[in-house]
């Protein structure tokens, strides 16, 4: 079975085909990831108009390489990739997957509506797909990175880290869950675009925070970690945020040289809080999988710092994390979860939900 995945929730256009080898291990033949981040680093974040008419623009450019590219074909023409696509999609593809949310609508109609139209021209069943879940298991693509590259095994706790989302569950099952607690108000990326924005980092502030924090030796600076003490699995992230607002106030007139000192306490604030409460899942629900998945988890400390705790804590857990291009939005992980959930609908039945939560 090959699947034609599209992602197009917020800034990143992507299209992937993936296919499912030995009936169990996910292979990528191709991801093609398109971005408008560029023109959001100059605004400080998103503004959803833009991103939809980005995604206007390379939505048909992107699954047309995505087809070719599964097929290690290289054609100069645009008619000839279009032909050859269309060829492709008519005989090599069984079906489609999309995101229908959550996301900016804007952004999700574009995704929808072209994976719709594609489904109904050439007669191909549809999986509808929550891009927060698909974070999760973009831990079952074969990577370099899982432990002797085995698979994740049932039950699990899964930790969804991204810009817009912090959420821990409980999985029995690919499809019985459990939602145990989530961010109160800012995600964690958020957290981090946000005072990325007051330390005039650039957008999105993840990746710098992460490579300005490991510059520092000697830590100097400390943030409150929210939350950490409370016995919930609630997270909350804009007391942090206001904390560095308040120091950075306080330090204006020498605060260059602070930076990345800033970044370390703010990185170790949130990292710390994220563990702590995935630690305390994995012993209350007793498993031995622990999934991280989403832009946030693409942190080198996080996922180091997860690894080391778990191993001194929980003996006989796993923690899997996604290769990093796997971790930030892409359509490989849209295609996996439809192929481990296959659960294809009409085509007339798929509608963009920018709200989806878990249901
Ligand atoms: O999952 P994602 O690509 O998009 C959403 O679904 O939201 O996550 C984007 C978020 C941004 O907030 C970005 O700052 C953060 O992931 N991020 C990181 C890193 N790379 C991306 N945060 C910390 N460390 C990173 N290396
Ligand atoms: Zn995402």
């Amino acid at each position: 079975m090959k699947i034609l995945s599209i992602e197009t929730s917020c800034d990143e256009t992507s299209a992937a085909v993936v296919t499912l080898k030995d009936n169990k291990t996910i292979e990528v033949l191709s991801n093609i990831t398109a971005t408008s981040l560029a023109i959001h680093a100059t605004t400080g974040g998103i503004i959803p108009e833009n991103a939809a008419r980005e995604q206007i623009k390379y939505i048909i450019p992107v699954i047309t390489e995505a087809l070719l590219s599964s097929e290690k074909i290289n054609l100069k023409s645009d008619k000839e990739k279009f032909v050859k696509s269309k060829e492709i999609l008519e005989e090599k593809i069984d079906a489609i997957a999309v995101t229908y949310g959550p996301g900016l609508i804007g952004s999700l109609l574009v995704g929808v509506e072209t994976a719709k139209t594609l489904s109904y021209v050439f007669n191909k069943p549809i999986i509808p797909v929550n891009h927060l879940l698909a974070h999760l298991f973009a831990n079952f693509i074969t990577n370099t990175t899982q432990v002797k590259n085995e698979q994740p095994e049932f039950p699990l706790i899964g930790l969804i880290v991204s810009g817009g989302h912090t959420d821990l569950l409980y999985f029995e099952t690919f499809s019985k869950f459990k939602w145990l607690g989530g961010t109160r108000d800012d995600a964690a990326g958020e957290a981090l675009d946000k005072i990325g924005r007051i330390l005039n980092l650039t957008y999105p502030a993840g990746p710098e925070i992460e490579e300005r924090a490991k510059q520092v030796k000697t830590p100097e600076i400390k943030f409150q970690s929210p939350l950490i003490y409370s016995k919930d699995f609630e997270f909350s992230f804009s007391g942090l945020k206001a904390e560095v607002a308040r120091f950075v106030e306080a330090n204006k007139d020498n605060l260059e040289p602070k930076i990345n000192q800033i970044c370390f306490a703010v990185q170790k604030a949130i990292i710390d809080v994220l563990i702590k409460k995935t630690i305390r899942a994995a012993k209350m629900y007793k498993n031995n999988t622990i999934l991280i998945g989403g832009g946030v988890s693409a942190n080198q400390a996080l996922q180091t710092q997860l690894k080391k705790q778990v191993k001194n804590e929980l003996i006989n857990t796993q923690v899997f994390s996604p290769e990093r291009k796997y971790s930030t939005d892409n359509a490989a992980m849209i295609g996996a979860y439809a192929l481990l959930n296959y659960e294809p609908v009409e085509w007339n039945q798929i509608k963009a939900n920018p709200e989806l939560y878990f249901d």
